[in-house]
């Protein structure tokens, strides 16, 4: 049996296979409310198979969203399309989870659709926060620093976040704490330039996320899984760096999380990242080998016999999926064809699935 097709227990939670739909923004909501584009966009892919659907990041704030269009949980009446949406991807054997997020100083901008950079006030933005007074680059907002008790608030906002993805059906919540998001601002020295307990040392930068963990697990049941995304390394010298990483992942495992979906970047405009097939995995293998923590490896993982393979040497325990996902919604179904694993595909489209062998890849 390839292991991408062998089932992985978190918890209480049991994925059918390893594959992932990983976390996509499709800046198509409004006030944050989930529509129909999201319940055909993720119920989708829960019908072609995937093992677990993480939802794009969904702000735990009207101020955390990267956009106007995000996704949003901050409040009640977000929950029942939700629920919907979570109900059909359960139905179809899959799991449905969610990816909170507070974009920090990175908030406040056009989707890819609408423009780049900053969001003025008078077409919908809002003054953003971040650990320290600094914007991303010169087009993106000017944040101002978070201060105790804002610091507070965006705890409490990940707790009730967290309370309403349990409402809403989730069975998984995955902390954003990766890609220049207000958690990797404050984890990263280059974009964290505190003075206070939230500053400097490597425990003082990762002390907000190992709050904001103890405030979810504090509401979220103990028999669902917890991730944590973390951007292992900035690419930039004096950035967050590979170490730290294994170093957060030990003390996040300590602290109640399940795996760490490692993926790299997105502090620093312009680092040079050497993007190529399975770029991030050598990260995912060392957090896996060195904190003794389960992984998930992602970035430019497209084929079967690829995803098998980090599966199959160890390097980690999920593979998650972008833009392939976003080619083909049925990847793991054709998957399962080119391993030649006997997997179900739905009723309705049984009489398609196929019968006769072909050589990997071919459909
Ligand atoms: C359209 C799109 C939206 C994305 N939105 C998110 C997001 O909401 N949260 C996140 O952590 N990553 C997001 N990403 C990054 C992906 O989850 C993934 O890490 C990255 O695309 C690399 O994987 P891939 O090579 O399989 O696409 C997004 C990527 C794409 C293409």
């Amino acid at each position: 049996m390839p292991k991408l097709f062998e089932p992985l227990a978190l918890r209480g939670v049991t994925l059918k296979n390893r594959i992932v739909v990983s976390p996509m923004c499709q800046y198509s909501a409004q006030d944050g409310f989930a529509n129909d584009w999201h319940l055909v966009h993720l119920g989708s892919r829960a019908v072609g198979g995937a093992g677990l659907i993480i939802q794009e990041a969904t702000a735990v704030s009207p101020e955390g969203r990267i956009s106007p269009e995000d996704l949003g949980i901050w409040k009640d009446e977000q929950v029942p399309m939700l629920r919907r949406i979570n109900d059909f991807i359960t139905a179809q054997g899959s799991v449905p989870g969610v990816q909170l997020a507070h974009a920090g100083r990175k908030a406040s901008t056009y989707s890819p659709f609408t423009g780049s950079g900053e969001v003025p006030a008078a077409e919908g933005g809002w003054p953003v926060v971040g650990p320290s007074a600094e914007a991303f680059t010169d087009n993106y907002p000017q944040p101002e620093a978070l201060d105790a008790a804002g610091i507070q608030k965006v705890i409490t906002d990940f707790r009730s976040a967290a309370q309403r993805a349990l409402a809403a059906g989730f069975q998984v919540i995955e902390l954003h704490g990766a890609h220049g998001y207000l958690l990797h601002e404050f984890l990263s020295p280059l974009s964290n330039h505190r003075t206070d307990e939230y500053g400097g040392t490597f425990e003082n930068r990762a002390r907000l996320l190992l709050e904001v963990v103890a405030a979810t697990r504090e509401v979220w049941p103990e028999d669902l899984p917890l991730i944590v995304r973390i951007s292992a390394t900035d690419w930039t010298e004096g950035g967050w760096n590979a170490d730290e990483s294994v170093q957060l992942a030990a003390l996040l495992k300590t602290r109640g999380v399940d795996l760490i979906d490692v993926s790299t970047g997105g502090n620093v405009p312009k680092a040079p990242i050497p993007v190529g097939p399975g770029y991030q995995v050598q990260f995912a293998e060392r957090i896996k080998a060195e904190a003794g923590i389960r992984t998930g490896a992602v970035g430019l993982i497209t084929t079967p016999i690829d995803a098998e393979a980090i599966l199959a040497n160890g390097q980690a325990d999920l593979v998650l999926l972008a833009r392939e996902f976003l080619r083909e919604p049925y990847f793991p179904l054709f998957a399962a064809h080119d391993l030649g694993v006997e997997v179900e595909w739905p009723a309705q489209y049984e009489r398609a699935k196929p019968r006769i062998a072909s050589a990997a890849g071919q459909r």
